[in-house]
């Protein structure tokens, strides 16, 4: 949630934070902009609404400047508009501030601050910290960077500040806590952002930020300490990122983009550690744990969005292989809810972005308690892949549509191995179980294949149903998450109401919703719960409702009752959710184009929810 970018160096600064901006428009896009160091000293631009509407705001504007920073925002504190926009200045405009996170005492910092005379031309929690640090360095005569410094020690909340003065035209004082920040280093010139992509087309060389450290870029030079004043050593990484992964490629939407990758999304997350012809399967990342996880009297799954979708999945996977108990919560509840963890539990933390902050802050608590953390995320060197003990990143590429899709198909791959590997291990699935579920997952990406050539036949679908208002998606078992994760992408996307239901419990209350008016999409493939879903489908012809069914190519039976038929390929049926899941995420895509809304960047939503 929110963007920032910043730069230091030889180039103009303004372009290179403009299109850093675009690129993280996925975080925030509810108003933009850019501070500089122009013409007659620190100046500040901002406007509501898109990166674009703030670059055409500059269009006159003198740019010249090699030092700038940049925020493309998603409002918590204060209306999206020009005011609450990030940059915010201090009172006597010689610093300015872009933040993403919150500050939860900004209340009584605010208080403070008025009755000294302060006045805030915006409702945001950001102001204050600028005319806090401001107020710090007039009272302890110190210089920018210990005021900073000082008035860490006392804020509460998260954050990822960058901070630009006047004063020190050559300078960028950073730092984070619990927002992420990354720094590009190039020759002489420095960028730094919420994450990689807006600095990979210049260096690959970067130092992601911890938690509690300050950054402080002076005349060329890169020094990092730790809040109590400690200097630190930057470790420097090599980015393994290609420019083209973060773009569109040709696509419309990076939605339809990311979807039709899946083949390759899955197999890049395969890549190395499968192999069904040798019967080998190998994570680097569960060898020291890997016992914890074969012992563990219970394994919890928390994660939030589509990845508890994911979760969910991974349920009945690792009970049906490893006859282990298994919990999935989301992480925005578990945290609250003074959870019972014992030693023999093992948490698997699952996350796209790798910064959600109610799942970071689960995994404190359950750290807190004991317990081994392992995380499944996509994002290399992310806040929760280093707050687990150990994991295994899914390698799906950049993600950058808010409505997550190959992301999920990667989980399920991730965490349908971990249980194969278990399960191996436990000696809770047999030679052939194994050896078959080895060459089923590695067909997967085929299947998939299959299942995008569905594309003009769901594309026409969409249009006859994109008016609806209402949607309810049914399915159950392996089926039933896939249900819960057809409903979200619709609702996310194109803003109508859908709610995704196990199909047996339609009959406890969505029933009464069922009329000629109301799409019931059934997720009917050929398993273990089949004949039961059939029946299910029956009940919802008797009431008038029309029904579209993802089926399993051949079905016969459905055909004859269903007013629409998607036929997806067969796979095993723990596999069956990568397949069917595709037909959902490209009817949630048309249907959202059809109806002109922003499907990239749906309204209200973020990407990396780094509040809570
Ligand atoms: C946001 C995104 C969803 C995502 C969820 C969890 O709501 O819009 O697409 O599923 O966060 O994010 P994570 O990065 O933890 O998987």
């Amino acid at each position: 949630m929110c963007g920032i970018v910043a730069y230091v160096g030889h180039r103009q600064a303004c372009p290179v934070i403009l299109k850093g901006l675009k690129r993280l428009e996925y975080r925030g896009y509810d108003s933009a902009g850019i501070a500089l160091l122009n013409g007659n000293g620190l100046n500040i631009y901002k406007k509501k609404g898109r990166v674009i509407e703030l670059e055409e705001h500059l269009k006159q504007t003198d740019i010249t400047s090699t030092i700038g920073i940049g925020h493309t925002r998603w409002a918590t504190h204060g209306e999206p508009n020009d005011q609450n926009a990030h940059p915010h200045f201090s009172s006597d405009r010689k610093l300015a501030i872009i933040h993403n996170g919150i500050i939860e005492n900004y209340a009584s910092l605010k208080q403070d601050l008025v009755n000294k005379g302060h006045k805030f031309l915006s409702e945001t929690d950001s102001e204050v910290f600028i005319h806090f640090i401001e107020d710090i360095q007039r009272n302890n005569h110190c210089d920018l960077e210990e005021a900073v410094r000082l008035a860490l020690t006392k804020v509460v909340g998260a954050y990822a500040i960058v901070i630009m003065s006047v004063d020190e035209p050559n300078s960028l004082i950073a730092a984070r806590k619990g927002s992420p920040l990354v720094i590009g280093l190039g020759k002489n010139e420095f960028f730094l952002a919420s994450d990689a992509t807006p600095i990979i087309e210049y260096t690959n060389e970067v130092v992601y930020i911890n938690d509690h450290e300050i950054v402080v870029i002076k005349d060329n030079l890169l020094k990092i300490k730790n809040i109590q004043d400690v200097a630190m050593t930057p470790y420097i990484q090599t980015l393994d990122m290609e420019l083209e992964a973060i773009e569109k490629g040709g696509y419309e939407h990076f939605m339809l983009k990311e979807i039709f990758e899946q083949p390759k999304s899955i197999k890049d997350c395969f890549r190395g550690r499968l192999n069904a012809a040798k019967g080998s399967l190998v994570l680097g990342g569960i060898r020291e744990y890997a016992n914890k996880i074969v012992n563990a009297d219970r394994i919890i799954i928390i994660a939030c969005g589509t990845s508890w979708h994911a979760g969910l999945v991974a349920e009945y996977i690792f009970e049906e292989f490893c006859r282990i108990p298994v919990e999935v919560e989301y992480a925005s509840e578990f945290r609250y809810r003074n959870p019972v963890i014992n030693e023999g539990d093992v948490v698997i933390a699952i996350s796209q972005s790798g910064e959600t902050a109610d799942t970071l802050a689960a995994i404190e608590l359950a750290k807190s308690k004991g317990a081994i953390i392992f995380g499944v995320c996509n994002v290399v060197g992310s806040s929760i892949a280093r707050a687990s003990h150990e994991g295994a990143y899914t390698h799906a590429g950049p993600e950058i549509g808010v409505a997550s899709t190959k992301a999920f198909t990667a989980q399920l791959t991730v965490l349908t191995m971990i249980s194969l590997i278990v399960a191996r291990k436990r000696g809770t699935i047999t030679d052939t179980k194994y050896h078959e579920m080895l060459y089923a997952l590695e067909s997967i990406p085929e299947k998939v294949e299959e299942a995008l050539k569905l594309n003009d036949q769901i594309k026409y679908i969409a249009e006859l149903f994109k008016d609806k208002r209402n949607f309810l998606y049914l399915g159950r078992g392996y089926n039933f998450p896939v249900a819960l994760e057809g409903a979200l992408k619709l609702k996310e996307i194109s803003y109508i109401h859908a709610e995704g239901y196990p199909a047996a419990e339609m009959k406890h209350g969505p029933i009464a919703l069922i009329d000629e008016e109301m799409p019931v999409v059934f997720i009917a493939t050929k398993d273990s719960s089949y004949e039961k879903v059939v029946s299910n489908i029956q009940e919802v012809r008797a009431r008038k409702g029309v029904v579209i069914a993802v089926v399993t190519e051949g079905d016969k039976v459905i055909p004859a009752m269903a007013e629409f038929v998607i036929e997806v390929p067969a796979t095993n049926e723990a596999l069956m959710p990568m397949v069917s899941v595709i037909p959902l995420q490209l009817l949630s895509y048309h249907i959202a184009v059809m109806r002109g809304c922003n499907v990239d960047q749906p309204r209200n939503l973020a990407k990396s929810v780094t509040v809570e």
